[in-house]
């Protein structure tokens, strides 16, 4: 199953709760219909990446400072929170995620890109000697993963990879090697990122190096296109590798997010880890917290206790964003229905039946059916809006121009404030063609992890 599947289709749109909130909501699900892999959000693949225009939109809905993700991902709010010229926090478990975060926030000053880019064209040159040459290179991994590739491919890679991890500057070398992940499963005999089945695909010689230097000089014009849009005085996003679970340790002495928008995993869906195992062995990356502490994972929620474990993670999830938010901020959450075995559960009402426990209360939401590949009954994906249960005040919001062929749906203007428990009110939403659900500083917040950059003993530049 993949997350495509579940976010890639339009359909009906359902207002929840405060119809004037709702309808920020509603309007931010619809802009999925537009282009998912502008700036630096299609350098790499990810499963489940949020789609940017949500993101933009809730930015927009709800200014203010401080912006956290908990469970970033690639990504992708962290870009959208440059580019709106906002602070912002990101936290993931998945070592892949963290660096793949760090290169798509990363904006570079004009002369970096361009060493870069020709960076990137020396090693793919002295890759391209290697094959040439015949020159022997030992791939850093264990037996059952060489079955991936094919000999000379693997021969290939190992090569590039010795490469890349000859160059000096410690900061490059994460930057290629994060180059050399986004081509990783394309020359592979696996399907794709989320399927894990072998399909063997037939990879001449010095075409992984070829993709590897296109990849890289199309990151380099994908930070050319994010300096635009964000300027280089952006705040520079802190990412750090972490449990979201622990949320607020992440956050600076005194410090609070005025707005939390997170995308958490959908219960049972995914196996992040298993979605990227082709990656770990090559970077030199640790899964084990991962494999151990991953939310919402479908290897841990299996069987009778499937239900009260996925609950708990999600009370745990609340408390946390609950603790780590500033007085009058809000939780934006974008969510999709959990399946536990045969059991569907409606991921909005989880979260409006959990959040008083966090000290939350859900006042708005926006649903949208997905079509589900495994053959399933439909999913919903979810946009939901919570508030400090102690919150006096209506949250701040923006309003934002009314959608196009929006009339009717979602809530009225006039309708009055009305809590989400209770009100579900529904509007016909129109089908969209395609929806979908991505170098800061290296910051780490205490309690996280290190992380074991790539080294190699001979240094280039
Ligand atoms: C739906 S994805 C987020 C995608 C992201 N919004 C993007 O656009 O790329 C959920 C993320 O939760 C992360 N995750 C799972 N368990 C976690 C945990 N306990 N703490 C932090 N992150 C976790 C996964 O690694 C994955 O990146």
């Amino acid at each position: 199953m993949t997350k495509h599947a579940l976010s890639n289709q339009g359909g009906r749109a359902l207002a929840h709760g405060d119809p004037e909130l709702a309808r920020l909501l509603v309007r931010a699900l619809e802009a999925s219909r537009e282009e998912p892999d502008s700036l630096t959000h299609g350098f790499h693949s990810y499963p489940a990446r949020m789609h940017p225009a949500i993101a933009r939109r809730v930015l927009q809905s709800f200014p203010g400072g401080l912006v956290a993700d908990p469970f970033c991902g690639s990504g992708t709010v962290l870009v959208e929170a440059r580019v709106a010229g906002r602070p912002s926090l990101g936290v993931d478990l998945n070592p892949v995620a963290v660096w793949l975060a760090e290169v798509k926030t990363d904006i570079r000053s004009p002369a970096a890109r361009q060493r870069f880019r020709q960076l990137v064209r020396s090693i793919g040159a002295a890759s391209e000697e290697r094959v040439r040459a015949r020159v022997d290179a030992r791939a850093p991994l264990p037996p059952a993963e060489r079955k991936w590739w094919g000999p000379h491919v693997l021969k290939e890679l190992a090569g590039l990879r010795e490469e890349i991890w000859s160059v000096g500057h410690p900061t490059d070398r994460r930057l290629l090697a994060m180059v050399f992940s986004a081509i990783l499963v394309k020359v592979s005999n696996q399907r794709s990122d989320t399927a894990e089945r072998e399909a063997p695909r037939r990879i001449r010689k010095g075409l992984s190096t070829e993709i590897f230097v296109r990849k890289g000089l199309e990151l380099a014009d994908r930070w050319d296109a994010l300096a635009e849009a964000a300027g280089s005085g952006s705040p520079r996003p802190r990412i750090v590798e972490g449990d979201a679970l622990r949320f607020p340790r992440f956050l600076s002495r005194g410090q609070r997010a005025e707005l939390i928008l997170s995308s958490p995993p959908y219960g049972g869906t995914y196996d992040y880890v298993d979605h990227h195992a082709r990656r770990y062995a090559w970077l030199g990356l640790d899964p084990s917290t991962m494999r151990r502490a991953e939310v919402g994972a479908r290897r841990h929620l299996r069987g009778p206790e499937a239900f009260g474990k996925w609950d708990r993670q999600v009370l745990q999830m609340l408390r946390a964003m609950r603790s780590g938010l500033a007085p009058g901020g809000q939780v934006v959450l974008l969510v999709g229905d959990g399946q536990l075995g045969d059991r569907r559960v409606d991921a909005a009402q989880q979260l409006r039946r959990l959040a008083p426990q966090a000290g939350l209360r859900a006042v708005a939401g926006a649903s949208q059916l997905r079509p589900d590949f495994t053959g399933r009954h439909k999913r919903r994906e979810h946009l939901v809006l919570l508030v400090g249960d102690g919150d006096a005040r209506p949250p701040r919001f923006r309003r934002g121009p009314r959608p196009v062929g929006s009339e009717g749906r979602g809530a009225k203007p006039g309708q009055g404030r009305r809590p989400a428990s209770t009100a579900d009110d529904a509007g016909r939403g129109k089908r969209g063609p395609k929806r979908g659900r991505k170098l800061g500083s290296k910051g780490r917040g205490p309690g996280a992890r290190r992380r074991r950059g790539p080294g190699g003993p001979k240094k280039r530049r």
